[in-house]
């Protein structure tokens, strides 16, 4: 287990769409390996989630966890989670503008996700999940999967005015942000 290295934008593996794992290969030392590095890398970074592309791994494996994060202060908690080969469906029509950031690039910006999503995934023991996703949560799951196909969230970001940098955000837009989705929240439940 240990902390890795997070690849940057502008870094080409970050652009190459990984491959499926095999579920045979799930409980073998080296998806396993990439699953603790994953974790570790995470925790480490405070980051709410992390794709196997962001540590060079051309893996569909992605970890999540929101706790108390000081990065995402508003975030909904997110038991931590290892979708394996996840798979997102759109239940509806429904979107919500989420300002987010990445581990892999050094601003935030505005992004249309969908509210209500259906999950499939394996799980770290090969265990199928399905399961409906909702809300901030939902769109934690589009970006991790975004990852795992080369997409970054800047690339959806619709109205590049809202990029900024951490700190401007801080400065000028985390105010009215929390704001609108602390309501969000409240009003989605998740
Ligand atoms: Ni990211």
């Amino acid at each position: 287990m240990s902390v890795r290295p997070i690849l940057s934008i502008g870094d080409p593996e970050l652009r190459v769409p990984a491959g499926e794992v095999d579920p045979d290969d799930i409980a073998g030392e080296r998806v396993q390996g990439v699953i603790d590095d994953l974790i570790d890398t995470m925790r480490d970074a405070n980051g709410a989630g992390l794709a196997a592309t962001q540590i060079g791994e051309r893996l569909r494996i992605a970890v999540m966890e929101v706790t108390d994060n000081p990065r995402y202060p508003y975030k909904p908690r997110i038991p931590l989670t290892v979708a394996i080969n996840p798979v997102i469906d759109f239940l509806d029509d429904e979107l919500v503008e989420i300002n987010e950031g990445c581990l892999s690039v050094p601003l935030r910006g505005n992004v249309e996700r969908h509210v209500n999503i259906r999950v499939r995934y394996l799980d770290r023991d090969g265990i199928p999940h399905d399961e409906t996703m909702r809300g901030l949560t939902a769109g934690t799951w589009q970006h991790e999967c975004d990852h795992l196909d080369g997409v970054l969230f800047i690339d959806r970001v619709g109205d590049r005015t809202t990029l900024s940098t951490w700190d401007e955000f801080e400065q000028h837009h985390r105010d009215a942000f929390i704001e609108r989705i602390t309501a969000f929240v409240e009003r989605v439940g998740s």
